[in-house]
């Protein structure tokens, strides 16, 4: 087993659920330490997707421990220097956007903060109908930001949703491993 410890946090993109807890299911049999932190949306919607509670039971059980739900519970991550990486797979518009504009009124936003501050790596699964148009600049942004790595993303479906991009959760695992020796795994861009 590795002993990275992972952070691995989950927002409100309720589509790419089944994906993502794809891969952090296999995490959690890699990883010693797996810390699951689950956004005020995620934790609490229920969607045509699934329930709130199977969700999190889902990740609690895999993880063998409680969640993180809120910003008192995520706040130990800075100073206890609890993670080596976090993750924040899926990572919703409005997160990215927060992230961006250091609004931390939130336990994933909190969690990314009080992580940063040990100056260590945050990779970012994006999923976003936006991406490509209110949210661009803020993708720009964090490309462009210290200690933060993406799971490589492209257009889910450019004629459809010209503006939506959404990352290839089957690279999050390398894209961890990457992350955890400060390198952005490549390509970032995919085609579609
Ligand atoms: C069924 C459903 C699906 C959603 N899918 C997405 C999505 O894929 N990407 C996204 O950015 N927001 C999506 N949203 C909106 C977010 O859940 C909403 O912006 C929420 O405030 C996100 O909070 P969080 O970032 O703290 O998790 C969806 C909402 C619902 C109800």
């Amino acid at each position: 087993m590795k002993k990275e410890r992972i952070g691995f946090a989950f927002c409100g993109s309720f589509c790419t659920h089944k994906k993502v807890l794809e891969q952090y299911l296999l995490l959690t049999q890699e990883y010693e330490t797996v810390i699951p932190i689950v956004s005020e949306s995620a934790a609490s919607t229920d969607t045509r997707f699934g329930s709130a509670a199977d969700f999190l039971k889902t990740v609690e059980t895999a993880a063998g421990r409680s969640a993180i739900r809120c910003i008192r519970d995520a706040e130990p991550i800075g100073p206890k220097k609890l993670l080596d990486a976090l993750v924040i797979a899926p990572c919703t518009g409005n997160t990215l956007a927060k992230l961006s504009g250091g609004v931390t009124d939130s336990t994933v936003t909190l969690a990314a903060k009080a992580h940063l501050r040990n100056g260590r790596p945050v990779l970012l699964a994006i999923a976003s109908n936006d991406a490509l148009a209110g949210n661009a600049e803020n993708i720009g942004r964090l490309l462009a930001r210290k200690h933060y790595y993406f799971v490589p993303f492209g257009q889910d479906d450019p004629e459809g949703k010209p503006c939506s991009l959404v990352a290839d959760m089957n690279q999050l695992r390398p894209a961890l491993e990457a992350a955890l020796q400060g390198r952005q795994l490549q390509p970032l861009l995919l085609h579609t």
